[in-house]
C-alpha cells in the first residue's frame, strides 16, 4: 500500500496547489491513500465545512489536524459528522470529533490514521503517549497498517514518540513546524519517521504567512492579524510504501 502524506495545508495557495497537482501525483506514484494535515487550510487558521469538502473532493482521503483545528467556530457544527476529519486524540474524551479513523482503501485494505498533539511549548493537554497507549491494542487487532500524525513543536517530543511506538505503528509523521526536516528514517522494526513533513503553501513566506504582519509582531510585540502569503506554492509531502504486515518498505520525503 502506498500513502501520500501532505504537510500542513496553508490557506488558498495551499489548497490550489493540491487541487492542481494531486491527481497526477496519485497516478504517478500509484498512491492508495492520501492524508493531509488541514489545520491551517482556512485562511491559515482552522477549517470550514466548505473547505473541508473542497479538500476531500480534490483527492484527499483523510484530513488530520492539530492545535489550530478549533480556530473557525463552525468546526463544532460539523466535526462529529465527518469521520474522515480528525482532531488530536489526546483532547479530553468529551471534546467533539475523533482522534483516529480506520479507513478501507479501494483494494479493501484497512489502515488506521491516528492524530496526536504534543505538549512541549504548546497548550496544556492530556498526555499524547498515554492517549496512544490506551487505543493502540484495539487498533492493532483490526489492522497493522497504522499512520500517526504527531503534531508538535518540539523535535525531542516527536523523536521520543518514535522510541515509544517503534514497531507498533507503520509511520510517525511529524507536523506543525511547517518546515520539512532532513531526518526521515525507517527503524529496524519497520516504522517510518520524520520530525516534520513541512507545509503546503507559499514557499517564500514565514511558514505560509505574509511576512509584513509577522515582522510587525516580532519588532513591536503588538498583536497583529496574520495574513496568508501570496506567490509560488509547493507541496511538502512524504511517500510511504507498506508491506502486507504494515512494515515500511520505502520512504521518500519530497517537495512537489
Ligand atoms: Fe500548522
Ligand atoms: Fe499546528
Amino acid at each position: 500500500m502506498r500513502i501520500f502524506f501532505i504537510g500542513d495545508l496553508v490557506g488558498k495557495p495551499g489548497r490550489r496547489i493540491v487541487k492542481e497537482k494531486l491527481k497526477n501525483l496519485v497516478d504517478e506514484y500509484k498512491i492508495d491513500l492520501v492524508i493531509a494535515n488541514g489545520e491551517n487550510a482556512a485562511g491559515g487558521f482552522g477549517l470550514t465545512e466548505k473547505i473541508k469538502d473542497e479538500i476531500l473532493d480534490c483527492g484527499v482521503d483523510i484530513i488530520t489536524s492539530g492545535n489550530h483545528i478549533w480556530d473557525k467556530k463552525e468546526i463544532y457544527d460539523f466535526i462529529d459528522s465527518e469521520p474522515r476529519l480528525l482532531r488530536p486524540q489526546n483532547y479530553p474524551p468529551d471534546v467533539p470529533g475523533k482522534g483516529f479513523y480506520i479507513y478501507s482503501t479501494k483494494n479493501k485494505e484497512k489502515i488506521a490514521i491516528i492524530n496526536l498533539l504534543g505538549r512541549t511549548f504548546m497548550e496544556a493537554l492530556d498526555c499524547p503517549f498515554r492517549a496512544f497507549q490506551s487505543i493502540i491494542k484495539d487498533i492493532r487487532e483490526e489492522t497493522h497498517n497504522i499512520i500517526v500524525d504527531f503534531h508538535a513543536e518540539a523535535t525531542s517530543e516527536k523523536k521520543s514518540f518514535l522510541f515509544f511506538a517503534d514497531g507498533l505503528v507503520s509511520a510517525i509523521m511529524g507536523t506543525h513546524t511547517h518546515v520539512q526536516t532532513a531526518d526521515a528514517i525507517i527503524s529496524s522494526k519497520g516504522t517510518a519517521y520524520i520530525t516534520d513533513v513541512g507545509m503546503t503553501g507559499v514557499q517564500h513566506s514565514v511558514i505560509g504567512m505574509r511576512p509584513k504582519e509577522i515582522l510587525e509582531k516580532f519588532i513591536h510585540g503588538l498583536p497583529t492579524r496574520f495574513q496568508v502569503a501570496s506567490g509560488d506554492s509547493y507541496i511538502n509531502a512524504v511517500i510511504i510504501e507498506l508491506d502486507q504486515k504494515g512494515k515500511v518498505l520505502f520512504l521518500q520525503p519530497g517537495i512537489f
